[in-house]
């Protein structure tokens, strides 16, 4: 299996997927700037897997202090560390605005600072109880994606009454597996569940365009799973939904507003209109730490910008193949649009994510089941969900 992130005691290391698919680097994280940048420059990506890095990297640092001979000063006073353990959270969760996850995380070790201080708890104690939750944050995601995938596959197998023998072809949005999270996926851990248990035909992902997590990633995950499946440029979805047998779109998601709206990849609004002219049920695979409840719809939602450059540069390996003096393909990134075009932002409309209303969404698939939109309805209830 691939994975994004490992760790061996307070190691962390990273694959930096700017280079996947065809190098495999792992990047050694050891300070709270270099998670920040990660993340920031997309070598991490993935709601869940952003969240699992800020967490393991805030809860390696204070394990680190909490062991030094020389113990810093904010661990002197529950006051001292609730300072620098706020700071700390706020750096990291500015990485990225749209992935609630990593808000979620840092909510969450706030939380427990707020409980352990309450509870009369000297500064070592409670830093103690951060790292052990902050560590949770990473821990308890491989177990959730594989309960969401079981949960997704029997919802969609009883939704179209599949019968032993019969198969399932799903389409995909942008890169939600392994790679995407602390292991087996949210979507593509749909997709991969009904392959293990003998249910899919085959599955189909965009290229996901301007970053092509679909073609670099999602290609490479569901490769290596020997999983099949078809590559199709993001202008072809309509032609797939006129030509072939398309029975799901699953795709994950970064927030999803208390009414159902769900902001995911760009490009998965256009799917699920396409989905829904074509009847095509369209389900929504996420923790339900990505339902945002302060947030009543997808208008709140703050939308990520990506620069200009990042939609007029391709990354790729050089064609024919060239190798270095190691044996690897040699990399490049290739511009194709006229010089120029990138250097304002008013260029280029370069939005990370949109938001696909409720209306277009069939269900909402979490850890801990389906929620599903009642007939007629536009919104979805998820306050009893969650
Ligand atoms: O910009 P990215 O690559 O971080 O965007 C990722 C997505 O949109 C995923 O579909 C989403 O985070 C769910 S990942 C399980």
């Amino acid at each position: 299996m691939l994975t994004s992130i490992r760790t061996e005691g307070e190691k962390i290391e990273i694959v930096n997927q700017l280079l996947l698919p065809h190098t495999t680097e792992y990047l050694e994280i050891n300070t709270i700037e270099e998670a920040h940048e990660a993340i920031k420059s997309m070598k991490i990506r993935g709601a869940p897997a952003i969240a699992s890095l800020a967490a393991l990297t805030f809860a390696a640092s204070l394990s680190k202090a909490l062991a030094s001979l020389d113990r810093p000063s904010f661990l002197s006073s529950p006051e001292a560390l609730e300072k620098h353990v706020t700071s700390i959270l706020d750096y990291l969760y500015t990485a990225r605005p749209t992935a609630v996850n990593l808000g979620a995380a840092t909510r969450r070790i706030s939380r427990t600072l707020q409980s352990s201080k309450d509870a009369g708890k000297d500064a070592v104690t409670i830093a103690r109880d951060l790292v052990a939750v902050a560590r949770l944050v990473s821990d308890e995601d491989y177990a959730r994606n594989k309960k969401m995938s079981e949960n997704g596959s029997l919802w969609l197998s009883a939704f179209h009454n599949l019968q032993a023998g019969e198969h399932l072809n799903v389409l995909t949005v942008c890169n939600t597996g392994s790679l995407a999270t602390s292991g087996y996926g949210t979507a593509l851990g749909v997709i991969t569940y009904l392959h293990e248990t003998q249910r899919l035909g085959r599955a189909y992902f965009t290229q996901t365009a301007p970053y092509h997590q679909g073609s670099r990633l999602t290609a490479l995950e569901l490769q290596t799973l020997q999983i099949p499946s078809t590559m199709i440029c993001d202008t072809m979805v309509g032609s797939l939904f006129q030509h072939r047998t398309i029975h799901a779109v699953a795709v994950g998601a970064d927030r999803i507003a208390q009414n159902g709206d769900t902001a995911n990849k760009i490009g998965t609004y256009n799917t699920a209109v396409l989905a829904a002219r074509h009847n095509i049920p369209f389900i929504v695979v996420a923790p339900i730490s990505t339902v945002d409840l302060d947030i009543k719809d997808g208008s709140q939602i703050p939308i990520e910008h990506r620069p200009s450059t990042e939609a007029c540069v391709v990354r790729g390996a050089l064609y024919p193949p060239r190798f270095d003096s190691d044996g690897r393909r040699e990399l490049a990134q290739v511009m194709f649009t006229p010089p120029g075009l990138d250097s304002d932002e008013e260029n280029v409309y370069n939005p990370s994510f949109d938001v696909t209303p409720a209306e277009l969404i069939t269900a909402i698939v979490t850890e801990k089941g389906v929620a599903v939109r009642r007939e007629g309805e536009n919104v979805f209830d998820l306050c009893g969900v969650v």
